[in-house]
């Protein structure tokens, strides 16, 4: 069956974690494509201000204050996102517990079961919810793109922060079973996996030092930037991926290769 053409001005995006640092990206990206975006963020005021910004470009926006481990948040935002703009034809699973985790990387006996429970409830659980939420109106539509945002270090190890990595590498099994499942239903499931990326808004010394660390591992040798990412995350939306799915691509300047 031929499937009609879709292209991303013609996308309805959810966009998880896009209040701030590289979701934000991705969802200023998209609607200068013309997309309709929709900023999911547990910080409310942050993706109400992002998406006012982006109507006041001239884009179609919408912002939901939603936890993505909340099955009630996540069905109020599908029930608005539908009545809005009629369809869901794109999830991008972007948030996660990761900015609070900190710098100084935790080792892994010194991690508490609060923080690892934490972890797996937004990295890997809210995800698997998200999909849950949005995959009725996509197979409604019969078409729709999923992009799963894993992490290079699932791929090549740290020396520290197990629970966020094990919550990464989870999504690489995640991504291949969720994209045979649905297939069928004309969704595609990929998985995108940045490199360590100057995403901080304000970053401090520390912060800016340790991005800094990451250069020496990588053929092209410079800070990443979200900017950088958001190129692998268009294609998973765009039609020019359609026959791709169940696979990661890493988007590290050739820090891991596979
Ligand atoms: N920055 C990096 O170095 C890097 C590298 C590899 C992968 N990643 C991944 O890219 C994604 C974005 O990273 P970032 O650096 O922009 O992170 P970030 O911490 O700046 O942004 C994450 C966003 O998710 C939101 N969020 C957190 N928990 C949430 C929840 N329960 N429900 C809804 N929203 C929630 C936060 O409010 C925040 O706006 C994450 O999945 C991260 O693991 C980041």
């Amino acid at each position: 069956m031929t499937e009609p053409a879709r292209t991303i001005a013609d996308a309805v995006v959810v966009i998880t974690g896009a209040a701030h640092g590289i979701g934000a990206a991705y969802a200023r990206a998209l609607v200068a494509e013309g997309a309709a975006v929709v900023v999911v963020d547990l910080d409310g005021d942050g993706a109400e201000k992002l998406a006012g910004e982006l109507r006041e470009s001239g884009g179609r926006a919408l912002a939901f204050r939603a936890d993505i481990s909340d099955e009630a948040d996540l069905k109020a935002m599908v029930d608005g996102t539908v009545a809005e703009f009629g369809t869901i034809t794109g999830l991008v699973n972007n948030a996660a517990v990761f900015s609070v985790v900190p710098m100084s990387r935790s080792p892994f006996d010194e991690i508490t079961l609060d923080e690892w429970d934490l972890m797996m409830r937004v990295n890997v659980r809210g995800t698997w919810q998200a999909c849950k939420a949005v995959i009725p109106a996509m197979r409604a539509a019969g078409y729709g793109k999923i992009v799963n945002i894993s992490s290079g270090t699932a791929l090549k190890g740290s020396a520290s922060r197990i629970h966020y990595v094990t919550s990464k590498a989870a999504i690489l099994g995640f991504t291949k079973v969720l994209a045979r499942e649905v297939g069928g239903d004309g969704i595609r499931v990929n998985c995108v996996a940045p490199g360590s990326t100057l995403s901080e808004e304000a970053p401090d010394e520390g912060t800016m030092a340790y991005r800094q660390t990451q250069v020496g591992g990588r053929a092209i040798q410079r800070v990443m930037l979200p900017p950088d990412v958001v190129g692998a995350v268009r294609f998973m939306l765009g039609p020019e991926s359609d026959f791709v799915t169940g696979q990661t691509l890493v988007v590290d300047g050739g820090s891991h290769m596979h």
